[in-house]
């Protein structure tokens, strides 16, 4: 274990402990808790073991990502499946999520199913904890490339889900995806691509391993795909419908602007857990002489 911890930490892996004890608990089926009592109690591992954790941590050390190797990724007290052709839900993601979350609540304790759209849903996070947490929202999920819509259905199939989640193969920022729901939906949560061109990212499981699909935003700034999600909300929502999308920490003030006044009201870019601002939300403005029905929120 220590030498496995030496030889991450040499090939820079930002977390060398964490990932070499998450391996090797991965290859004893154990949890960490347990592997570190072993660890204690002086277990030694057996050849057969030790050969898969050195596998293992040579794939880690050329940067293969930690959750590849594992098969999953947690999010939100979910274990999602992983891999190759899919974005690895990150920790800032759950802010997104659990803004959506409260959202859905709220209609919800006012008595509604809430409908809740995920526009580019990836491996099906921010849906499938929003499904797990309103138990009465109604979900639905867009995505455009085949191999990750694939990793998003293993997710909603492993999670028995699939009744109270629709996945839906397309271009989450075309009018011809889900029309039928226009002017109906209550909530609308986007983790859209949004790098610009010349932010190459620097971690090589970033850069190697994610798909550029997932990446890159399109346009100069990296919002190309965002404004057309944004500009799919607004036709999904009914009036006083919530919105939001996950950005980079310097685009909060352009995602501002997208959701701004006489289209939507009360825009907020909210700080993650990490205290950096990276989503922002609002509300589709009500046309003028309507008030707010039974538990939609005030505006923030
Ligand atoms: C940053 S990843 C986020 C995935 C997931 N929402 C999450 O947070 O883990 C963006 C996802 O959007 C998908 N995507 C990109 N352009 C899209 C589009 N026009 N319509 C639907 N999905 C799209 C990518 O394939 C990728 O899965």
């Amino acid at each position: 274990m220590r030498a496995a911890r030496a030889r991450l930490a040499a090939a820079g892996v930002p977390s060398p402990a964490v990932d070499a004890d998450l391996l090797a608990a991965g290859v004893l089926g154990l949890g960490l808790g347990e592997l570190r009592a072993a660890a204690l109690r002086g277990t030694a591992l057996t050849a057969g073991q030790a050969g898969r954790l050195a596998a293992l941590v040579a794939r880690r050390e050329a940067r293969e990502p930690l959750q590849h190797l594992l098969g999953t990724a947690p999010f939100r007290g979910l274990e999602l499946l992983v891999g190759p052709g899919v974005f690895v839900p990150r920790p800032e993601t759950e802010t997104t999520a659990g803004l959506a979350v409260e959202a859905a609540a709220q209609v919800a304790r006012s008595g509604r199913r809430p409908l809740v759209v995920d526009l580019c849903t990836g491996s099906g996070a921010v849906a499938l904890a929003v499904a797990s947490e309103v138990p009465s929202a109604v979900v639905v999920a867009v995505e455009l490339d085949p191999g990750a819509h694939a990793w998003a259905r293993r997710n909603v199939d492993a999670h028995r889900s699939a009744e109270r989640v629709r996945l839906v193969l397309g271009d989450a920022t075309s009018a011809e995806v889900l029309p039928e729901l226009d002017g109906t939906v209550d909530v609308v949560a986007s983790n859209p691509p949004y790098v610009p061109p010349g932010a190459v990212p620097r971690e090589p499981e970033v850069r190697d391993h994610d798909p550029a699909l997932a990446l890159w935003g399109g346009g100069e700034d990296g919002l190309l795909v965002p404004r057309g999600v944004v500009a799919r909300a607004a036709a999904l929502l009914a009036p006083g419908g919530f919105v939001v999308v996950e950005h980079a920490e310097v685009q909060g003030e352009s995602l501002r602007g997208l959701l701004a006044p006489p289209a939507w009201e009360g825009a907020t870019t909210h700080d993650d857990a990490g205290g950096r601002p990276r989503a922002t939300s609002a509300r589709l403005a009500r046309p003028a002489g309507t008030c707010a029905p039974p538990g939609s929120a005030p505006s923030q």
